[in-house]
């Protein structure tokens, strides 16, 4: 299989991907991680290629695992943040990306809170643009990443139960990991407070319950979700405290899971609001084996997007 099969110089969400598409990423990602095991972490894949990593919006994980993706790949970065650059002085985000482009880059990274923004670049640049998140519509790189952990731990995607918890309503992480696993064939559960759970979440073939014990019954995967409350307009719950005897996900409550469910959460944690710590640091959890596979999802994204053909783990 070559690189066409992504069918695409962008990656702006995993809604447009195949089975086939989303294999070879899980495939090329896993072959990736031993570059991080090594002494020297570094080959000369994409040397000569340069990266823009574009963020209008907060990032930690996401951010910096693009920035070592991409130095392990050897491509030359550059860092764009909002604050400190000409946006500040009302340059529009079209001109602003346009003027980057007249740097000639080969791809772009972009996070922004408005949805639809790669999609609006990756039709005007000719570069290629990867969605690092856009508002709450889609997170293409963590489900990869989320999907990647899970095939580790539990061998496989099909036929898994997976429930997602939390803020369902505002992630662009649920989005994209409904389709990621709706595609490669497992089942999946969104639990939220009424308030948090869009109406008609079901069409998008998904089974909805406000009961956190059933969905985590069920489970092989439980994935925990961070309270946005930087995209909730008003107060959607009574108080944390009430939150967190509902929904919160404590060593108590994982003890109704089968007992071989693992725990993920994409991250920034809220702890004492939508996990504990005697779960999230515990050994059912696999949030910072998430981390680390970001990378190496991020190096396959990367490679398969600018490489051009399957990686065979030459130096
Ligand atoms: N999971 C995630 O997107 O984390 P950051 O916001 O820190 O990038």
């Amino acid at each position: 299989m070559t690189v066409a099969a992504l069918r695409s110089k962008d990656l702006v969400g995993i809604e447009p991907l195949t089975p086939d598409e989303i294999t070879l990423l899980l495939d090329t990602a896993e072959s990736m991680r031993s570059i991080g095991q090594r002494p020297i972490k570094k080959v000369p894949a994409l040397r000569g290629r340069m990266v823009v990593n574009l963020f209008f919006e907060a990032s930690t994980r996401t951010r910096f695992s693009f920035e070592t993706a991409e130095k392990w790949l050897s491509a030359d970065s550059l860092n764009f943040s909002a604050k400190g650059s000409s946006v500040e002085k009302g340059e529009s985000l079209l001109d602003t990306a346009r003027n980057l482009q007249a740097m000639s880059p080969d791809l772009i990274v972009i996070r922004h809170s408005s949805p639809g923004v790669p999609h609006f670049l990756a039709r005007h640049l000719k570069a290629g643009v990867v969605n690092a998140g856009d508002g709450a519509h889609e997170h293409p790189t963590q489900a990869l990443l989320d999907a990647l952990t899970i095939r580790q731990r539990l061998g496989r995607l099909e036929g898994l139960n997976v429930s997602m918890v939390g803020d369902i309503a505002h992630s662009r992480v649920v989005r994209s990991n409904i389709w990621l696993l709706k595609t490669m064939g497992a089942k999946v559960t969104v639990c939220a407070p009424p308030t948090l759970l869009p109406p008609r979440i079901e069409e998008m073939g998904v089974a909805a319950t406000t009961d956190f014990d059933a969905a985590l019954e069920s489970a092989d995967v439980v994935m925990m979700l961070r309270m946005q409350l930087e995209r909730q307009g008003k107060s959607l719950f009574p108080s944390v405290r009430e939150y967190f005897r509902h929904y919160g996900l404590d060593a108590k409550r994982l003890a109704r899971a089968k007992k071989d469910a693992i725990v993920m959460h994409p991250g920034p944690m809220n702890r004492g609001v939508e996990i504990a710590s005697d779960v999230a640091d515990s050994g059912r959890s696999v949030i910072l084996e998430q981390v680390a596979n970001g990378v190496a999802v991020r190096m396959a994204v990367l490679y398969l997007l600018l490489g051009g053909h399957p990686w065979e783990g030459e130096a």
